[in-house]
């Protein structure tokens, strides 16, 4: 079958800034694709694009076969959309929310209703007769999520569906999106800045950094591509004669500073752990802890971009 998701060369600006640089996407039926960047990096505008809600400055798109500019009644109609300013409004219930959704798509009462019975097997409302004015963060993400669903979409973009949310609503969030995928074999476009989400929910991660995509591929892919093992090593001492001292190692390809700790880009770990703890040593470095850990996309995001994502939520 064709890619649910074609693009080529797709570029959006906004006066003089230009939110999107020629972005080339293709996703496949049944993915779970993962749009991992940092604040600002076009994820939103390429989302907003896809979902036929912004027009393309150049570049083409098409989502389910169909053109988005050309073709925005037929994807809307067969697309949903949880995007991250959720509009929810305060007044009416959840219930409400979603029977006023599933109008819009013409559904019947009867239809309706049987469709929130479906969707409540899969994505547990514990407070659908409340007012949305009542519900938490991670249950405002969780309705807005079902609602996206009331038409029984083919393909789901989520923007950011767990920014913001405490551990315990994203896991919920991510069992629900597995879920989906799994159960009815829903291709879901997820925009994140978290890397362990990408990693965790994705089959497939596009990496986007300054409105251009910077790499593809498996997280799996995307770890070996960085090749190289990290050593992290915590000191009680200063640092500057510890990252002197390391660079002069052969096992040693790069030491940086991290947010707590030395990150130490070794090709083989296990035969490169014991001469940096002989050279810290060796110096009279403090070592208060020194671990041992293979690639991670921040990793992956630093080799491809020269900087680690940091999240602003
Ligand atoms: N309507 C707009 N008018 C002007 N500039 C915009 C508009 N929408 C987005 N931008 C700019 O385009 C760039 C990309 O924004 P976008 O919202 O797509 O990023 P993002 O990756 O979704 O970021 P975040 O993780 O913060 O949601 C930013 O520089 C942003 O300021
Ligand atoms: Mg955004």
């Amino acid at each position: 079958m064709d890619n649910v998701i074609q693009t080529a060369g797709l570029v959006r600006s906004f006066d003089d800034i230009e939110a999107v640089r020629g972005v080339d996407l293709e996703v496949k039926p049944g993915e779970i694709y993962g749009f991992l960047g940092p604040n600002g990096a076009g994820k939103s505008t390429v989302v907003k694009m896809l979902t036929t809600l912004l027009t393309p400055t150049a570049g083409t798109a098409t989502v389910l076969g169909h053109d988005v500019v050309t073709g925005a009644n037929e994807i809307r109609l067969r697309i949903g959309a949880a995007l991250q300013e959720a509009s929810l409004d305060d007044k009416q219930s959840g219930r409400e929310i979603l029977q006023l959704q599933g109008s819009l798509y013409g559904l019947t009462k009867a239809e309706v209703a049987q469709r929130i019975d479906e969707l409540s097997t899969l994505i547990e409302f514990d407070a659908i007769d409340r007012w949305i004015r009542e519900y938490s963060g991670g249950m405002k993400r969780r309705l807005d999520l079902a609602a996206s669903l009331m038409h029984n979409p083919d393909l789901l973009f989520l923007d950011e569906p767990t920014t913001g949310l405490d551990p315990q609503s994203r896991a919920r969030v991510w069992e629900e999106v597995r879920a989906l995928n799994s159960e009815l074999g829903t291709t879901i476009f997820l925009t994140t800045q978290y890397l362990e989400e990408a990693d965790e929910l994705a089959d497939r991660v596009g990496i986007i950094n300054a409105g251009k995509i910077v790499g593809e591929g498996t997280p799996d892919e995307l770890k070996r591509s960085v090749g190289a093992d990290v050593i992290q090593v915590r000191l009680l001492s200063t640092d500057e004669p510890a990252i002197e001292a390391l660079q002069q190692l052969d096992v040693v390809d790069k030491v940086e500073r991290g947010p707590r700790s030395l990150l130490i880009s070794v090709s083989n770990g296990a035969a490169s752990v014991s001469p940096v703890a002989v050279q810290l040593d060796a110096i009279g470095a403090e070592v208060a802890e020194l671990t041992l850990r293979t690639p991670t996309l921040d990793d992956v995001f630093l080799e491809l971009t020269g900087d680690r994502i940091e999240v602003n939520q």
